[in-house]
């Protein structure tokens, strides 16, 4: 499938395609800008239908009619932006997804769209057009391998953003590659997690990592079993052995300055999480081909940063294996030596996201790393605890967590602390072991990230526990959004992007 956004110079008034798009706040009874423009020019046929009752202005309301040839194009979309006051830039994402979404179901295949919230929204105009483009290109995406009833189902092939002032075009255009190339990456992302475990195996996202890496000049190395094993990636490796698939543990690093060193950004990589001996009950195993979401939000990230080349230093890292029962599988009592040396009882062999990042996050310390972010869907008590819609941050550095929650503001995803209290170490003191990998049943999420902390050498590090908001089943309490379609989110890869992009800029 053929999809693109671009940017033109012109008016939607004089503008000819399939539709154009213009907006409306709720309440507004006489529309101004290029709203008002395209009334006028239709004699007054939207304000009519504002009058009668029919197009209200509330938020993602789509309403599409023709213009019977009194403007070139053939149909106009009114779009409500809601309330002005709730008007923020994360609903013009929200909006353009809508419209797209709407449009396609009504078989328009191309359209012409204003920026949303860049006049009289009051948003910054090269904000609005990226989060326009990022709108149509999130919400464009699908995923399902369905055969019957799809022949003819319509796509979208080309979304325009449309400016009259030339400058502002520029200013767009750069804007809209921008969002192509970081929603690109989600969407990366999204198939990745989105494809059955059955394909998506340990050997297959290094492949893909190698491929992206070529496709964005990003240098990728692949440690095999047995490098890992010279490593002394024994957690890595318990984790793996019930499995038939062999384990990769995949590095990738780009070179953006010339001076400096890397910041380290690590995600958890479990092709599928069957519990392994502690296996999980079919409600909890359903969706667990998902495990592997920080891993893919990594790989995603260093296509992006690849292809947008910040002046930063990055190294990335994804062990990647499933965890299994089997003849071979770890057993809790077993004991398990990281390649830091330090030695973890485990207990459930269910808590093996902590395991493996011990090791990911042995390996990029010793890279003498200026900041650790570590990605996982490690815990359901992070989602239990802050719903859904939530990621967890837990680290050892304030800057480090701002730098984050900025980021995560930018881009309109959500981001909460939870407190790492040293007092929470208890729980994870073993008889025999350096640590155990559980911590009993209050603070989990907590427990899980104290025992990282045990792999980053006292290095600037923060936990992003995206068990919640990775994955959407669909519900009330899943993190979906107009541009978040059901199953993968690809969260975390805007966010990481837009924090190695602002790397150098001082943290508010
Ligand atoms: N992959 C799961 C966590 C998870 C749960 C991710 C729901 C996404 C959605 C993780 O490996 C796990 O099983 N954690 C256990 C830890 C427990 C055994 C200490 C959990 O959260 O129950
Ligand atoms: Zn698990
Ligand atoms: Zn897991």
């Amino acid at each position: 499938m053929v999809f693109a956004v671009r940017v033109e110079q012109g008016s939607v008034d004089a503008w000819e395609d399939q539709a154009v798009v213009v907006n409306l706040f709720q309440g507004i009874k006489r529309p101004g800008g290029a709203t008002g423009a395209v009334d006028k020019a239709l004699d007054g046929a939207i304000s009519e239908l504002i009058e009668a009752g029919n197009i209200k202005g509330k938020f993602k309301e789509v309403t599409l009619f023709p213009t019977f040839g009194k403007i070139p194009a053939k149909k106009v979309a009114v779009v409500g932006l809601g309330k002005r006051k709730d008007f923020t830039l994360d609903r013009v994402r929200e909006v353009s997804a809508a419209v797209l979404k709407e449009l396609r179901k009504r078989n328009v295949r191309a359209f012409t769209t204003i920026v949303h919230g860049a006049g009289i929204g009051g948003l910054d105009p090269e904000a609005a057009a990226e989060a326009v483009a990022e709108g149509a290109i999130l919400g464009n995406y699908r995923f399902d391998r369905k055969t019957v009833g799809v022949e003819d189902r319509p796509d979208v092939e080309r979304v325009t953003l449309l400016e009259r002032e030339p400058k502002k075009v520029t200013a767009f255009k750069e804007a809209v590659a921008r969002a192509t190339v970081v929603c690109e990456a989600t969407n990366l992302a999204r198939t990745l997690i989105n494809l059955p475990a059955a394909e998506k195996t340990p050997t297959y996202l290094a492949k893909v990592a190698k491929d992206a890496g070529k496709k964005a000049g990003v240098k990728v190395t692949v440690l095999d079993h047995r490098q890992a094993k010279k490593l002394g990636m024994g957690a890595f490796l318990g984790v793996a052995a019930g499995s038939e698939q062999p384990p990769k543990f995949i590095v990738m690093e780009y070179n953006g300055a010339k001076r400096g060193r890397p910041v380290a950004i690590v995600g958890k990589g479990i092709t599928f999480d069957s519990g392994g001996l502690n296996i999980k009950p079919y409600e909890f195993m359903k969706t667990m081909k998902e495990d592997m979401s920080g891993a893919a939000a990594v790989i995603a990230t260093m296509q992006a940063i690849g292809q947008l080349k910040p002046k930063v230093n990055v190294i990335a890292v994804a062990p990647c294996t499933e965890n299994m029962p089997g003849g071979r599988a770890q057993k809790p009592g077993d004991i398990v030596t990281a390649m830091n040396k330090k030695t973890i009882e485990i207990l459930n062999t269910d808590a093996e996201g902590r395991l493996i990042l011990a090791d990911a996050l042995s390996y990029v310390t010793e890279k003498d790393p200026q900041a650790i972010v570590d990605l996982a869907t490690l815990t359901g008590a992070c989602a239990v605890g802050l719903g859904k819609k939530v990621a967890g941050l837990m680290g050892t550095d304030d800057r480090l967590q701002r730098r984050l929650q900025n980021a995560a503001e930018a881009v309109g995803d959500r981001v909460w602390p939870l407190p790492l209290y040293d007092e929470f170490e208890e729980q994870v003191k073993s008889d025999v072991a350096d640590v155990k990998n559980i911590g009993g049943r209050y603070g989990g999420a907590i427990t899980a990230a104290l025992l990282l902390k045990k792999f980053v050498d006292d290095r600037p590090w923060v936990h992003m526990d995206i068990a919640g908001p990775a994955y959407n089943e669909g519900g009330a309490d899943s993190n979906k959004k107009e541009y978040n379609p059901k199953g993968a989110t690809g969260f975390g890869v805007r966010i990481l992007v837009r924090m190695l992009e602002d790397w150098n800029k001082k943290v508010a």
